[in-house]
This record gives C-alpha cells, sequence and structure tokens, in this order.
C-alpha cells in the first residue's frame, strides 16, 4: 500500500475494503489542531491558550479581504446563487481567473477559459487529477520535505502510491540543503521501475512547502526534460505562486514554461485562493491543462467537488479588481510576509538556531538538532510534545517526510502578538534543553 498506510488493514468490518484504507491512513497533525482550535491564545482574554504556529493560514491580510469583501460587487446576496449553474466554475469566474493567472503568472499568454477546471479546494483538485491520470497502485514522484497531505490527497481515494525522492540536509554549492538534481529523478524512476511500479508522474509543490524556496527555470527545464523522456505527467501545486517576498522577479510559473516545454499536455497546474488570498474557507481550488482528456473528467467529478456559486462570485470580483488586487492587496500581502518572515528570521539566528533561506509561502524551517538528546524521529516528537505542553504547535520536519529529525516548520504570519508570544514560549522550551 502506499506511503501513509499505517499497516495491516483489518478483515472484519461492515465498510469496503477502500473506505478501510482511507479510515487506516495517517493523520498526525489533526488532533493537535484540534485540541489547539478549541482554546486559541489570545493575550488579553486566553493567555493560557494554543498559539497555533503549525496550520499554513495567512492572518496578516484579514482586516483588507473582510473590508474589500463586505463591498456590494462581492458578498451581496443575488437570486441566481439558489441555482444549478456550470459546476466547474461560472464563466464569470473562469474569465477572470484566466485574464488573473495570466496577467501575474504568464504575461503575454492568454489562458483559455475551457481549459480551466475550478473545484473545491487544492486537495480536491489533487484528488481529481489524482483520479484523472493514475491507475490504483501507479507511482507519483515528489521530492521531500513536503506538504504532509501530498501523500493523502492522492492516496486516500485515487489509491496513488506516492512515493518521496528523498533529499538531505547536506549543503550544496550554494549552501542550501535539501536540494536534488534532475538526475535523482531519474535514478529513482530506475529504481520503481526495476521494482516493477508504474511511474506515471511528478508532483512539484513550487514555491516549496515546507522550503519556501522555489526553482529555477533551468532546473524546471532540465526536469521537463526528464519527464518527456519518460512520459511522466507533472502535477505542479503553485498554491503559494502569489506569496514570494524575496527574488519575486526569478519565479517563473509552469504556465508560463508550458508553451516552451517538450509535452505541453502534460502539465497540469494547480492554484487556489487559499493562501495568497488566505480564503482557506472559501474552498476555491483551480486547475489549468491543456489536455482535454483530463479537463474533461475533472468537469465530470466537478458534479462531486464543486463549490457555491455566491463564492464563484466573490472571488471573480476580487481577481478582476485590478486596482485592489494588483496595486493594494499582492504588494501589501507581500511586503507583511517579507516583515513577518524577516522577523522570526532574526529572532531565531539571535538564538543561535539554524534557518534554511526562504523567499516565499508562510514557513520558517529550522533546525533544532542541538537541542535533542538523540537526534531520531523519537526525541524530535518528544521535543514536539513539549513545545505542545507550553501550548505552542509547530509542525515536527518528519511529519513533512523529512529525512533528518530535528527540522520543524513554523508559521509566520500569525497575527503579530501571537508570533512574538510563540516565538517567546519556543525560546523557554529551547532554553531548559540547553541546561
Ligand atoms: C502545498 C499545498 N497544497 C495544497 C494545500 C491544500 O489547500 P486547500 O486548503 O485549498 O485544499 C496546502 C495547504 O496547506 C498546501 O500547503
Amino acid at each position: 500500500m502506499a506511503t501513509g498506510s499505517n499497516g495491516d488493514i483489518p478483515p472484519l468490518s461492515t465498510v469496503s475494503t477502500r473506505a478501510r484504507h482511507t479510515i487506516q491512513l495517517k493523520d498526525f497533525l489533526t488532533p493537535y489542531a484540534v485540541t489547539s482550535g478549541m482554546n486559541p491564545y489570545h493575550p488579553k482574554d486566553n493567555p493560557k491558550g494554543y498559539i497555533n504556529m503549525a496550520t499554513a493560514v495567512n492572518r496578516l491580510m484579514e482586516e483588507e479581504l473582510e473590508t474589500r469583501l463586505r463591498k456590494a460587487d462581492a458578498m451581496q446576496y443575488d437570486r441566481q446563487f439558489q441555482h444549478y449553474y456550470q459546476l466547474f466554475g461560472t464563466f464569470q469566474f473562469r474569465m477572470a481567473l484566466a485574464d488573473f493567472l495570466s496577467r501575474h503568472l504568464c504575461p503575454g499568454r492568454t489562458l483559455s477559459t475551457e481549459n480551466i477546471v475550478v473545484l473545491n479546494g487544492v486537495a480536491s483538485c489533487l484528488d481529481a487529477l489524482g483520479h484523472a491520470i493514475c491507475d490504483p497502485g501507479d507511482v507519483l514522484l515528489t521530492p521531500t520535505p513536503v506538504y504532509t497531505r501530498i501523500f493523502s490527497d492522492f492516496c486516500e481515494r485515487a489509491l496513488v502510491d506516492v512515493q518521496p525522492i528523498i533529499t538531505t540536509q547536506e549543503k550544496n554549492q550554494e549552501n542550501l540543503s535539501f536540494t536534488y538534481q534532475p538526475r535523482d529523478i531519474e535514478n529513482r524512476i530506475q529504481e520503481l521501475k526495476a521494482e516493477g511500479k508504474n511511474v506515471k508522474g511528478i508532483i512539484l509543490v513550487h514555491p516549496q512547502n515546507p522550503l519556501g524556496d522555489f526553482y529555477s527555470k533551468s532546473f524546471l527545464l532540465d526536469v521537463l526534460q526528464v519527464c518527456a523522456r519518460h512520459k511522466l505527467h507533472v502535477i505542479v501545486d503553485e498554491i503559494y505562486a502569489l506569496s514570494i517576498f524575496r527574488d519575486e522577479e526569478s519565479f517563473v510559473s509552469f504556465l508560463a514554461l508550458e508553451p516552451i516545454s517538450p509535452e505541453p499536455e502534460k502539465i497540469h497546474f494547480v492554484w487556489g485562493m487559499t493562501k495568497d488570498f488566505g480564503l482557506a474557507g472559501f474552498r476555491a481550488g483551480v486547475i489549468h491543462s491543456t489536455n482535454q482528456e483530463v479537463v474533461n473528467c475533472l468537469k465530470k467529478l466537478s458534479t462531486y467537488q464543486c463549490t457555491a456559486s455566491i463564492v464563484h462570485h466573490a472571488c471573480a470580483a476580487l481577481l478582476n479588481d485590478k486596482e485592489w488586487c494588483d496595486d493594494f492587496f499582492l504588494p501589501t500581502n507581500r511586503r507583511k510576509l517579507r516583515d513577518s518572515y524577516e522577523k522570526a528570521r532574526s529572532f531565531l539566528e539571535e538564538m543561535g538556531i539554524e534557518v534554511r533561506e526562504a523567499k516565499s509561502g508562510f514557513f520558517v524551517w529550522i533546525n533544532l538538532q542541538p537541542f535533542l538528546n538523540e537526534v531520531t524521529k523519537e526525541e524530535e516528537l518528544a521535543l514536539f510534545e513539549d513545545f505542545f505542553k507550553q501550548r505552542l504547535f509547530v509542525v515536527p520536519g518528519s511529519i513533512l517526510y523529512c529525512a533528518n529529525p530535528g527540522w520543524f516548520r513554523l508559521i509566520f504570519c500569525v497575527h503579530p502578538q501571537d508570533l512574538e508570544a510563540g516565538l517567546e514560549k519556543l525560546r523557554s522550551v529551547i532554553e531548559v534543553r540547553r541546561k
């Protein structure tokens, strides 16, 4: 069974084998998210509550978003919302997306609404792509450490076997850890083929979660060559593409690479309103693919995985408002992300903690190996529990399939008062261990 399985599926049950497989998959973080969510920190009202620096949410632009969404063109009620609509995305929303994504990620290229499908969140898009591209047991590769649900999103229903391309903390010539080369993909494909596996594609999270880095254009072109040689699909999750706070000009989206790639119909781009617009609750995920078979399949699946048309309407209003989006919201968001990241980073570095340099996303990726009794996964989880006892919720790297124990992911774009209090909690746990 695919990575993420807890082991054997019990034979006696009232549900299907498939359902038992879904139930058995590991979900380490949810119980902690529930506990911390029921008792959230507030400096005055609940100073003993939990600070959640684990869930990838950007709280820096909440007020700006609320103000814009309360305007009549976005959230005002209309009788048309009571009725059926094009479940794979209203024409109005797909038009807005085509224009918005072209403007920001592939200037000069006009995206077609025909190649765009909207589903209920990016996780749902990944699940649907797994269904459309793979048969049960087929393999998709992904470099690790990575967003932990990549394994479950493709595996829980589509039964895809997601296999890691393992990277380590060993630094490359540019002094960066957790990197790999296109030849590592080639080697992993050969290894899996030798085991008799059917390798169908690769999933790239770009910008990367948890590293907060993104790939160079030349690297990506080499990856596309490897994929074309092995006839692989390329699924790209660009959910953080507009949350880049450094070196923004060197980011190249797959939407811009598609026209020069050897097999454009094998590239499936995914984005959503969840991260770059902080609208996780809207459940609006987007797929762009020029592969008509894939698009036709996704359109059918939208019957089961669609979002209410009122959400399509509100999102279209935001994306079409160029002045608000392009001149105000996105640049302000980037500035706030940069400031918050730098604040967290300097705090941690002053404590003598190694921080992996980031340019994008919501994460600081830190090495806490010096504070473990032994560099093992068990000790990493013991430190995680120490943090949680102090009411600080962060993500241990092993949950993100990090090969080296002792790395942790912290979300830095929490409310500013939570950031300060959270970092202080982290300091108090580390200081005890230093002694
Ligand atoms: C890389 C990545 N992809 C997908 C998701 C899930 O997004 P959604 O909430 O739209 O399903 C996340 C959320 O953390 C993510 O980090």
